[in-house]
């Protein structure tokens, strides 16, 4: 049974912490759409730097690229989303409410909201993409979507990035950005939004190629998931049989995660063929062939691609940090963010608000700020209370500055998750806390 009382905990830690604010909350909030907070924002911009450090800066065979997320709509005609990107729609006849008609409810005859039975019309298909116009003009010629993913930027560039970055096949192009879908069903918290982040890579090889390099971008992958800290054990990979497959794709495998709402997926790993490109080619009227400088060969590439949401990358960081223990008889609630995703790094305490420590920890905190190093200071309330602040914002090293710090410039660092701490010269604060952030 899904464990919500998990996720209502969470949600609210998210909201107390200045994580995740349910979008224009005073107006009674928007329809699955969330507000990244102060702590958000920073844990977001981690998760997407670890991303593209992996995918692109470390590599020689990936470029990154921006595309707009209005296109032109005949984009959205050739990759197949007017025609296929919809979801089966039932309406019930007593409270006019519309639901996605394979949730279980509703294919027991049952209305989830008014509790009527037998009061379903036909299935409709309904589009997921978000119609808006374009120019000043409100009809049927000025009609654009908001693109629903990333990766036909990639495909339409395929050409001016490949000759610009003077790339031979095979070679990947990296995007992070907005997406959006007009889910049905969406909720879970962060989990399904109508807005979202993905970060996507579409990756060109010659066919024939193609079994190979799925195999290797699928481990690819699940190699970086964990190496955010990820539980292993919570993380498997799901083959989608026939039926399950999207319209572009030849095989796909999802990875995914153990929610508290069940195993659902995290990311999506698609051998899209040459699908995309022989159906821009032909709408288009425009050659994206590939010339293979040794030998002249043409050829339209095969993409793996791998499509990941940030935003549902800041959940699996979440769900996974959330931690409740016992400590001396006292319930303490942590995340257990690795370092590296962790919005603070360092927070840093006087012990007490007199004999001058305030003034030292608020250099040391000064100093670290002037190093990039995100640290807070506080000094209010008990030492403890402090600590259970920094604890549930996942902060991993929490800095005192007590009356030893005047004698002999020595400061504690208190380790989050052991407790453990360590006495460290106040100078050499800096170095120790770069040391453990270092990711390989
Ligand atoms: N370009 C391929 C593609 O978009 P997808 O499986 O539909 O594939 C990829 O989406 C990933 O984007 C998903 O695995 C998920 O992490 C994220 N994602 C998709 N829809 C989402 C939504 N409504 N809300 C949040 N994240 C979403």
């Amino acid at each position: 049974m899904a464990d919500t009382t998990v996720m209502d905990k969470l949600t609210s830690l998210a909201k107390r912490r200045g994580f995740i604010f349910q979008s224009s909350e005073i107006y009674g909030g928007t329809g699955s759409v969330w507000d990244y907070g102060p702590l958000g924002i920073e844990l977001k911009r981690n998760v997407k730097e670890r991303w593209w450090s992996t995918m692109v800066h470390q590599r020689a065979d990936v470029e990154g690229l921006d595309a707009s997320i209005l296109m032109h709509p005949k984009v959205w005609e050739a990759s197949g989303h007017v025609e296929g990107f919809t979801d089966p729609l039932v309406e019930c006849s007593n409270c006019h409410r519309r639901f996605r008609a394979d949730l279980p409810e509703v294919e027991g005859g049952q209305c989830p909201v008014c509790g009527t039975k037998d009061t379903f019309g036909e299935p409709r298909l309904f589009n997921l993409m978000f119609k808006t116009f374009m120019g000043p003009v409100e009809d049927d010629a000025s009609v654009v979507f908001l693109r629903p993913e990333t990766a036909q930027g990639s495909y339409v560039n395929f050409l001016n990035v490949q000759t610009a970055a003077r790339q031979k096949i095979p070679f990947g192009i990296a995007q992070i950005g907005k997406a959006f879908r007009n889910e049905i069903t969406p909720g879970n918290f962060i989990f399904r939004t109508r807005e979202f982040e993905q970060m996507e890579l579409q990756f060109f090889v010659e066919p024939g190629s193609d079994d190979e390099w799925f195999d290797y971008w699928m481990n690819a992958r699940m190699e970086w998931h964990l190496s955010l800290g990820i539980r292993k054990e919570k993380l498997r990979f799901h083959e989608h049989g026939p039926d399950e497959l999207a319209h572009y794709a030849k095989k796909a495998f999802d990875i995914e995660y153990e929610f508290p709402f069940g195993w659902k997926e995290f990311e999506g790993i698609h051998n899209r063929t040459d699908f995309d490109l022989t159906r821009h080619q032909e709408y288009s009227g425009k050659r994206l062939e590939y010339i293979d400088p040794a030998g002249g060969k043409r050829f339209l590439p095969y993409v793996v691609e791998t499509a990941v949401g940030v935003d549902r990358t800041v959940l699996v960081a979440l769900v996974d940090a959330y931690t409740e223990e016992e400590v001396e008889g006292e319930e303490r609630v942590l995340l257990k963010l690795d370092a590296n995703l962790a919005p603070i790094k360092v927070a840093v305490f006087p012990l007490v608000k007199k004999d001058g420590l305030p003034e030292v920890a608020g250099k040391l905190h000064a100093h670290l700020r002037a190093r990039s190093i995100p640290s807070f200071y506080d000094a209010a309330g008990s030492i403890g209370r402090r600590y259970r602040r920094q604890d549930e914002a996942g902060t991993p090293w929490c800095v005192t500055v007590d009356g030893q710090t005047l004698e002999d410039g020595t400061v504690t660092i208190r380790d989050r998750d052991s407790l453990t701490q360590v006495r460290v010269n106040t100078d050499s604060v800096i170095s120790w806390v770069q040391e453990r952030l270092t990711v390989s």
